[in-house]
């Protein structure tokens, strides 16, 4: 997930429930036991989600010392079917690389990840998250869009300082 503009951001307006159904559980991320599994569906994922040097494991292990409860998986008979990576800066919620197994989409996965984390992302404070989504992507556009998302008219801009 990166390009320099025309990228799409939404507010969520969607309820807050979270957890657990028909077996599927929504875990916080482990670096032990999921980061190979997590980058593995990441890779997986299509176009949608860009790998980068953020997601290596020193940078994964430095973004869990802020926020280690912001990184979900969900879990099914003890495979891995879905990650995302949330963020809270104490003014505005991110939300990165939200993912599923494509033999579990349109199971409720990715409604359910989303949901577990604005449930903490509120806990914290958090009353507004943004999210990045290629402009291409159209159908995690719509996705996102019937969880109560909308595309914002603003250009993302940014600068690579590192
Ligand atoms: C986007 C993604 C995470 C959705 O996960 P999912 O588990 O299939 O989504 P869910 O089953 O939880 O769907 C939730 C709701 O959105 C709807 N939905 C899902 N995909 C949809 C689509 N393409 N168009 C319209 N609605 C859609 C579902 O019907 C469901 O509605 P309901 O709860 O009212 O029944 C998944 O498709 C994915 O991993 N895509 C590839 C990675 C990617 O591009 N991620 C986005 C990075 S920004």
């Amino acid at each position: 997930m990166a390009a320099p503009t025309g990228w799409a951001r939404g507010i969520s307006q969607v309820p807050c429930s979270a957890g657990e159904d028909q077996g599927m559980k929504i875990r916080t991320f482990d670096f032990e036991k999921h980061y190979d599994s997590v980058i593995a569906l990441w890779q997986a994922s299509g176009p949608g989600v860009r790998i980068s040097p953020s997601d290596s494991p020193d940078s994964i292990r430095h973004k869990l010392e802020r926020d280690p409860d912001l990184f979900l998986v969900a879990e099914e008979a003890g495979a891995l079917v879905g990650a995302v990576l949330g963020g809270y800066d104490g003014r505005r919620g991110m939300v990165y690389h939200l993912a599923v197994r494509q033999a579990e989409w349109h199971h409720g996965v990715g409604r359910r990840l989303l949901q577990e984390l604005e449930a903490r992302l509120r806990a914290k404070g958090c009353i507004k998250y943004y999210l990045l989504v290629t402009v291409d992507n159209s159908q995690a556009i719509a996705f996102y869009e019937h969880l109560g998302m909308e595309v914002m008219d603003l250009h993302v801009m940014g600068k690579v300082i590192g």
